[in-house]
């Protein structure tokens, strides 16, 4: 008997395979029963009848419930009307019957939900975001190495910040403090002198105390970094990257797009060129919009979602005062008070998704960034040699996965982009 995967089905049309799958939701009607069935591949229903089963094997049917775990012989069947693939069941064994599952087909609130994160993962929507994670990470390695970069790991275990110095989780590191890793990026900047182009992927570590829809305090960076490179050559990486991960999904994520209810149509103008204004143009725009942001000041999440709801596609914001953003920036060769940087927004409302810029390639002025930013020269000693031995013009920069995720998916909150989300009031499960 040929164990099956319930995706693969449609092979097996009139022909006996084994099934094992879980139950997640059951009828009958006096000699016929129907189970709902989900094995991780995909949904199929088996259909039990009393005249194919044995008396005991009819009885024991009975005392299925949801979420009970299943192994089914059965006979593979085209549904008559619809494009999917039934099973008549010819014999069937129980794994485990399951207790009575605690999330029903009622409205639980989202802390129930997210106390029972361990078994909501089961839940069709939340499998079709897991999926669609999936394919943005795969989507994500493919460019990468279809585009000559190496992947570098960088530690999480870190003796000083990356981005600023109040979102850090300090931990005791035996007779010393550590820092649990903001990004990668000051790491993998020395491997771009070995290989040119890299890239990091893992978890990232930030104290941040907002609440809010977009933060989470551990999340999944991709810091890219590239050597000989200006802030264009940057931003055309980012828009043909999440180009190439965006249709990834609609490739091969009809199903779970489906699921989500996502409308697919501001996906799919990805395929015309990223919208690019400045800083002061933003804040231009967001002024004539009614915002209260002054010039000069950083965009809000408030603002980020105004902005974009205002674009039908990914919008690049550039060169936003140097002041506001980190030490290691380039600075702007016409405005010495304006950062080489830019920020992706996601269209929809959604906001940044990714942050990146020229880095400081000069070894006298970063040295004076340091300074300025009071941090410690000796923790960066090793950060300044870059720029002591073949130092080259350079940039990169860092997604955040949870938020491309929620963007893609059509979902309000990060928190359900990611297995089992930390926040600032949840470490559990
Ligand atoms: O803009 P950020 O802080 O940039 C950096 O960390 C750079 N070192 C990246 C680089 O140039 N290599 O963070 C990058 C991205 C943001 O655009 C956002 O998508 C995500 O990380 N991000 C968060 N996602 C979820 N929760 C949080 N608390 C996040 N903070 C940042
Ligand atoms: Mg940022």
């Amino acid at each position: 008997m040929e164990k099956v995967f319930i995706r693969d089905l449609e092979k097996f049309v009139d022909k006996e395979v084994e099934v094992s799958a879980w139950v997640t939701n059951f009828r009958s009607s006096g000699k016929i029963a129907f189970w709902q069935l989900r094995d991780g591949s995909g949904f199929s229903q088996a259909i039990l009848s009393s005249t194919d089963l044995s008396d005991d094997k009819w009885e024991e049917s009975k005392k299925v419930s949801i979420e009970t775990s299943v192994k089914i012989i059965a006979k593979v069947a085209k549904h008559p009307k619809k494009d999917e693939y039934e099973l008549q069941v010819k014999d069937f064994e129980f794994y485990q019957i399951a207790d009575e599952y605690p999330i029903g087909k009622k409205d639980h609130g989202v802390d129930f939900l997210m106390d029972n994160r361990h078994l909501w993962l089961r839940s069709s929507k939340q499998i079709a975001i897991q999926k669609i994670r999936n394919t943005l990470i795969q989507a994500n390695y493919d460019y990468m190495s279809k585009n000559s970069f190496t992947k570098i790991d960088a530690p999480i275990l870190t003796p000083n910040a990356c981005e600023g110095t109040t979102e850090l989780f300090e931990i005791d590191y035996f007779d010393d403090k550590a820092y649990l890793s903001q990004s990668g990026q000051l790491y993998i900047e020395s491997a771009i002198f070995a290989h040119n182009r890299v890239f990091d992927f893992g978890p990232v570590f930030r104290a941040e105390k907002s609440k809010t829809r977009r933060h989470l305090t551990e999340f999944w960076m991709m810091d890219a970094e590239m050597a000989f490179i200006d802030l264009d050559d940057n931003m055309n990486v980012q828009e043909e990257l999440i180009r190439h991960m965006v249709t990834a999904v609609l490739e091969n994520n009809k199903a779970d797009l489906e699921i989500l209810e996502r409308d697919t149509k501001a996906l799919e103008n990805i395929i015309k060129p990223f919208h690019k204004i400045t800083h002061v143009e933003a804040v231009k725009m967001l002024q004539d919009m009614g915002s209260d942001i002054k010039d000069g000041e950083d965009l809000g999440a408030d603002d980020e979602t105004i902005l974009t709801k205002k674009f039908d596609n990914p919008l690049f914001v550039t060169h936003y005062p140097a002041k506001i953003k980190s030490f290691y920036m380039k600075r702007n060769a016409k405005d010495d008070s304006l950062a080489e940087c830019s920020d992706l927004l996601a269209p929809e409302g959604y906001g940044e998704i990714i942050g990146g810029s020229q880095r400081e390639d000069d070894y006298d002025t970063l040295l004076q960034r340091i300074k300025e930013e009071k941090l410690s020269q000796e923790d960066f000693d090793w950060y300044l040699d870059l720029r002591k031995y073949g130092s080259v013009p350079h940039g990169g920069f860092g997604f955040g996965l949870e938020r491309i995720v929620a963007w893609v998916c059509g979902i309000q909150h990060v928190r359900e982009t990611i297995p089992f989300p930390r926040t600032i009031n949840r470490l559990k499960p």
